[in-house]
């Protein structure tokens, strides 16, 4: 096993190699992903969406976010853990972002937080990075805020928004953020802004410009049909395989071809005689 990635070490990948990023919210899945050495994980928030059946990231709080960021670090032995903010720990009352934050760090183990930008997140990010806790920005499509920037769309398409997504990162990383996630953003723009930067920018919906990518896990292994976004490239289509499997599993148990005796365990006949 190779050492536990540290903030440094994904600092200093950029301008070396791309760095790899995937949410995960359970131990099995987290455990794969460390096998496959991916250098970051994401508790994202989007486990409202895509474990949780829920409509919107904002309807997850800090309860449900810890009990999957617990179940995740309990699996890594190497890849860095980042804990996904949610809506209510940050953006209702700022003021309360780095206790939250501490929160991720002491009770579920995780290596660093991540929030989205809304009008007071200089506020937040400064409070945190100050109680010394690495933090992870978040720019272009917040989906936390998505009703307040136009809805679930591409953000900087034109040369104001695209110098207001500049600022925001530049302020961001002199706030002390370690990287930044760029999503849904022209990846013209992603490029000047990664190439602005000290620190590396995680795209989704970005490009190949970034220094890393990110993808919802469940969305590239195919496990959420209920909306896949364009930037999305799925690896294999698991929900098919899965439905299959339990199909199977139904078909196999109502024609008593299992359990066979190779699942069953026997009783020697002398016992069984006295009963
Ligand atoms: O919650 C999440 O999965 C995210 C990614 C889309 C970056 O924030």
């Amino acid at each position: 096993m190779t050492a536990k990635i540290t903030i440094n070490d994904i600092k200093a990948l950029k301008g070396r190699r791309k760095i790899t990023m995937l949410t995960a919210y359970d131990y099995p899945t987290a455990a794969l992903m460390d096998r496959a050495e991916i250098d970051m994980i994401l508790v994202g928030d989007s486990l409202a969406n895509v474990v949780l059946g829920l409509d919107s990231t904002t309807k997850v709080g800090m309860s449900e976010m810890l009990h999957h960021a617990k179940a995740v670090t309990r699996a890594v032995k190497r890849t860095l853990v980042v804990g996904d903010m949610p809506f209510e720990s940050y953006q209702i009352n700022p003021d309360e972002s780095a206790k939250n934050a501490r929160r991720f760090l002491v009770e579920a183990n995780c290596d660093a937080v991540k929030l989205e930008w809304f009008d007071k997140c200089l506020e937040a990010t400064k409070k945190i990075a100050q109680a010394g806790i690495p933090v992870m920005g978040h720019i272009g499509l917040t989906p936390q805020t998505a009703e307040k920037i136009g809805g679930f769309k591409v953000q900087g398409k034109d040369a104001d928004a695209a110098r207001k997504l500049i600022e925001q990162a530049l302020e961001l990383e002199k706030l002390g953020c370690f990287a930044i996630v760029l999503e849904c953003v022209p990846d013209k723009i992603a490029k000047l802004i990664t190439e602005k930067l000290k620190i590396p920018t995680i795209g989704i919906g970005a490009g190949i410009y970034c220094d890393g990518q990110v993808l919802v896990t469940n969305d590239m292994l195919g496990l959420f049909e209920r909306f896949t976004p364009k930037f999305v490239k799925k690896y294999v289509n698991l929900s098919e395989l899965i439905f299959k499997a339990i199909q199977s599993y139904k078909d196999e148990v109502t024609q008593k071809t299992f359990p066979g005796p190779e699942h069953s365990f026997s009783i020697k006949v002398e016992e069984l005689n006295k009963i």
